[in-house]
């Protein structure tokens, strides 16, 4: 029997991310019976509500996404049962005293772990932390904080926060969530390149000509999945501080890190620092930024980013960024570490594309016609959606001549597998209850990761860049082609 138990606090949980991603993902966990024997969830914001009400706004967005087995609704009457509502301010210790005893009643003199969720807004953080850390933490368990971007908007602000946590809590104790660590191809990263001997010894300047990482959405800033993006967040931050300071650059880091010595969370972490930390500071010519404006196509008018009317008319912040990054090491020197992200353009995508160097000397380049560049191999790792990873390789086209062909060997997840893909705060949420560090993110990576972004940003603001309009639906800047074409690279993903 199980003597311990496991309370779960979402600190804003009548928020969007609260309501579509963390208490479904929680429930997902339940019906997975990856939850333990004892645990508790907790709702705890500011409106008043009962219990009911709340387990009544969690149905709605509670899915079987699993499979339909028959006892779906039945599993998710006794997970709602575990759900309870707290109603404080967020930097009121009194409110989280209450929650205290409340929690306390639930775990029944068992060893009591707590896991807090702060899904609230920046400037409460810091407060939060300090009124649950000093009125509702675990007497004789664990307590843990997991905290969701944004981090500070530059090195100093991100500073003073980690420094403001670190009176509260240990290092240990916090979880700063990437979601795009959670996906499950990223997490597949390090399983492709480590455990197959035909990659491994390839990952190098020695036959890598550049690697490209892609994210795009085909929506503005009006949200995703319902999900709402604060505008007053988003014109603060701009697509660098959104995307690639954190989700693209983790990816690269993962990608680019040497063997670590196990599969351990600090030695992992240890390993993406120094990539980090090998990488020079972004310059101002290495960055190329756009803002969308709005399109009519097939009738249909999309609206620009000033359109918004909470985003001020003179608004400069970037809806879309491509960079051109270096990792100043012996594995990477000279290899363009290609960032591209933007919102509102023609497709939702997200990828990593491995572009390979010539083959030497031209036995078959007559065969290719005129362009070799499209005869490299490239490996592709599409994470989402549809998940894939495909390699391109080249081939003779059958028959008595010779021509050659390119063609994938193509991995596609959907076709492969039959289980759905988990969503990645299920994979965090587990992995914060279990106490597995390895995919959030340690102070140290935050410094590094900031410290590359922060001169460049700060340049960008104070010289008032204006940036490169494109159309709402389109591929974004030609400036991010030129970008490339300086590296003597092309985007893979516009073929
Ligand atoms: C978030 C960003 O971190 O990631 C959003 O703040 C973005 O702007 C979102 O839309 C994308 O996440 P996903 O999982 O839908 O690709």
């Amino acid at each position: 029997k199980d003597k311990s138990t496991v309370s779960i606090t979402v600190v804003g949980a009548s928020g969007d991310l609260a309501k579509k991603k963390i208490f479904p993902a929680l429930f997902a966990l339940y019906y997975e019976d990856c939850l333990p024997e004892h645990f508790t969830i907790f709702g705890y914001a500011r409106s008043k509500m009962t219990d009911a009400e709340l387990r009544n706004m969690i149905s709605r967005t509670l899915t079987c996404r699993i499979d339909k087995r028959a006892n779906c609704d039945e599993k998710m009457d006794q997970f709602l049962n575990r759900c309870f509502y707290h109603s404080g301010q967020y930097d009121s210790q009194n409110n989280f005293a209450e929650l205290d005893k409340k929690l306390k009643e639930h775990e029944g003199g068992r060893i009591s772990n707590r896991l807090f969720y702060l899904s609230i807004p920046p400037n409460i953080f810091t407060a939060a932390v300090r009124c649950a850390s000093l009125s509702a933490s675990s007497a004789n368990g664990w307590t843990r904080v997991i905290v969701e971007k944004p981090f500070g908007r530059d090195s100093e602000s991100s500073a003073a926060l980690t420094n403001a946590l670190k009176q509260y809590l240990e290092e240990d104790q916090i979880f700063r969530i990437d979601h795009y660590l959670g996906k499950e191809l990223v997490e597949n990263l390090s399983v492709l390149r480590f455990s197959n001997l035909i990659f491994e010894p390839l990952w190098s300047r020695q036959y890598i000509r550049s690697v490209q990482l892609i994210f795009s959405e085909d929506f503005g800033t009006e949200g995703r999945e319902g999900i709402f993006l604060s505008l007053k967040y988003f014109d603060n931050y701009g697509i660098i501080r959104d995307i690639m300071q954190n989700h693209l650059l983790q990816i690269l880091a993962l990608f680019a890190m040497e063997t670590p010595v196990s599969l351990d969370g600090e030695d992992i972490r240890n390993e993406k620092v120094k990539v980090l930390r090998s990488m020079r500071p972004l310059q101002l010519e290495d960055v190329v930024i756009g803002q969308y404006k709005s399109h009519t196509k097939g009738g249909v008018s999309y609206p620009g980013y000033t359109d918004d009317k909470t985003v001020p008319k003179d608004s400069l912040t970037p809806t879309f960024a491509a960079a051109s990054l270096f990792i100043d090491n012996a594995r990477w020197d000279g290899v363009p570490f290609l960032m591209k992200a933007g919102k509102a353009l023609h497709t939702k995508r997200a990828e990593i594309r491995v572009q390979f160097r010539h083959v030497p000397g031209n036995l078959y380049n007559r065969n290719f016609g005129t362009d070799l560049d499209q005869a490299t191999n490239e490996l592709v790792i599409r994470v989402q959606p549809d998940e894939a990873i495909y390699l391109t390789i080249n081939n003779k086209v059958p028959g008595l001549g010779m021509r050659l062909d390119r063609s994938n060997l193509n991995l596609l997840y959907a076709a492969r597998y039959s289980k759905e893909i988990p969503d990645a705060y299920e994979r965090l949420l587990l992995d914060a209850v279990e106490g597995e560090r390895r995919l959030f993110i340690r102070s140290d990576e935050l410094a590094s990761a900031w410290a590359l972004f922060t001169p460049v940003l700060k340049e960008l603001e104070e010289k008032k860049i204006i940036p490169e309009y494109y159309p709402y639906g389109s591929r974004g800047p030609v400036g991010a082609y030129y970008l490339a074409a300086r590296h003597n690279v092309r985007w893979g993903d516009l073929g």
